[in-house]
């Protein structure tokens, strides 16, 4: 028997968290991963969490209303960085006006649904999107 739960094994203390498919895979193979230049960068967001620490950066590059270059970085949990990943996923080919309608449950969602206790990190993808969106929108009126 190979149990590590049996007398003498290893034990751990906190909830055992279980994660679909989708958000495994949004987690170990993470998409647009990446930086973009500051030629390609036409809005730009950085936010953090302050309850865990966790942060999460994103560009856009917004070219005719449309989203067509998304690129991240978090320093996170695996559900921030499968949220972070299918949000990117999300709004990619999207215009300006519809990425801006995105709320934490479309990015639960498309991933088939997250651990209760990890809801909140959803929020740091879409959070990064409001504000980068509220940049640019910012900067196109002062033009
Ligand atoms: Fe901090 Fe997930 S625990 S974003």
């Amino acid at each position: 028997m190979n149990d590590d739960r049996r007398e003498g094994g290893p034990s751990w203390s906190g909830p055992v968290l279980f994660y679909t498919d989708a958000v495994i895979d949004h987690f170990t193979n993470p998409r647009n991963v990446g930086e973009l230049d500051e030629a390609d960068t036409d809005a730009f967001a950085r936010i953090g969490d302050p309850g865990c620490g966790d942060e999460m950066m994103l560009w856009l590059r917004i070219r005719d209303g449309r989203i067509d270059k998304v690129r991240f970085r978090s320093f996170g949990c695996p559900g921030a960085i499968s949220t972070g990943s299918m949000l990117t996923v999300l709004a990619d080919g999207r215009t300006v006006e519809d990425a801006g309608k995105f709320s934490d449950d479309d990015v639960v969602d498309a991933l088939g649904g997250i651990p209760e206790n990890k809801k909140h990190c959803s929020l740091l993808g879409v959070k990064a999107l409001r504000t980068a969106l509220e940049g640019y929108g910012q900067a196109k009126m002062v033009r």
